[in-house]
């Protein structure tokens, strides 16, 4: 199979593709943002099912929680969220108090690998591949997702990004056409939610990105869960 091959596809002739050769061995990984919930629509029209599942970092924003709601009753899904493990939380916070990410990079990645990376980690120990909301102009450490790869951080595992060559007017356009149910965050300037502490709201002519980790600069600015290869 070449993967290239789908470059040329469209975000449902993969997710098709994706339902028919791995069915709930398929995971999207799911925040609730405006490119996941796009996927959850496009999925609700087309024939099989995947697994769809969410990190619960505990510091999510009320807004999420809500939206998550929304989609469970219009899409009928079952959603499956992961949780950090409760000791490894229970030390950092003894140890490093309750805004520990904010004193350095090293311990911002501390938070983020006890309440993302092993959880995910766990989540994909189930899974054959996984799908994602990645777009590559989101930023410096998109640019070159491609829409079906071997993930190399992940055993090789495939990881599938229906929407790698969407704008964000694609997004906005396909949300509204199609009534797709939003995180209020995004209508406060919030183009990209992540947890509560590490996410703010951006300006007008200010990346979408930049509201994530803002006191960090753009090249650090990934968590873990999509490290640049
Ligand atoms: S992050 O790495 O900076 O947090 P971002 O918020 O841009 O990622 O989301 C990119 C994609 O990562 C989403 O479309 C989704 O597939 C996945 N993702 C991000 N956060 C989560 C989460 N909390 N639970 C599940 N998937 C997530
Ligand atoms: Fe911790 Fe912030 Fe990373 Fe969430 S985004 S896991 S609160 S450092």
């Amino acid at each position: 199979m070449n993967l290239n091959n789908f470059e040329s596809k469209s975000a449902q002739e993969i997710l098709q593709w994706t339902i028919s050769t791995y069915g709930k061995k398929a995971g999207l990984a799911s925040s609730f943002g405006m490119e996941d919930m796009i996927l959850i629509d496009l999925l609700s029209k087309l024939e099989g099912e995947v697994t769809i599942f969410t990190l619960d970092t505990g510091r999510l924003h009320e807004e999420t929680y809500e939206v998550m709601e929304r989609a469970r009753s219009k899409y009928g899904i079952t959603i499956t969220a992961y949780f950090p493990d409760k000791t490894g939380i229970e030390i950092l916070q003894k140890s490093k108090g309750f805004f520990s990410f904010r004193e350095s990079i090293e311990n911002r990645k501390e938070c983020c690998t006890i309440r993302k990376i092993d959880p995910l980690n766990r989540a994909l120990s189930r899974l054959d591949a996984w799908i994602t909301g990645l777009r590559r102009d989101q930023g410096l450490t998109r640019v070159d997702v491609k829409k079906v790869a071997e993930d190399e951080n992940h055993n090789t595992m495939i990881k599938i990004n229906p929407l790698a060559d969407w704008s964000l007017a694609m997004v906005e356009e396909y949300i509204k056409t199609n009534d797709v149910p939003v995180n209020a965050l995004h209508k406060k300037n919030y183009p990209s939610i992540g947890c509560a502490p590490c996410t703010r709201s951006v300006d007008k002519g200010e990346d979408i990105r930049s509201g994530r980790w803002w006191w960090e600069n753009a090249e650090h600015k990934e968590c873990g869960l999509h490290p640049k290869n």
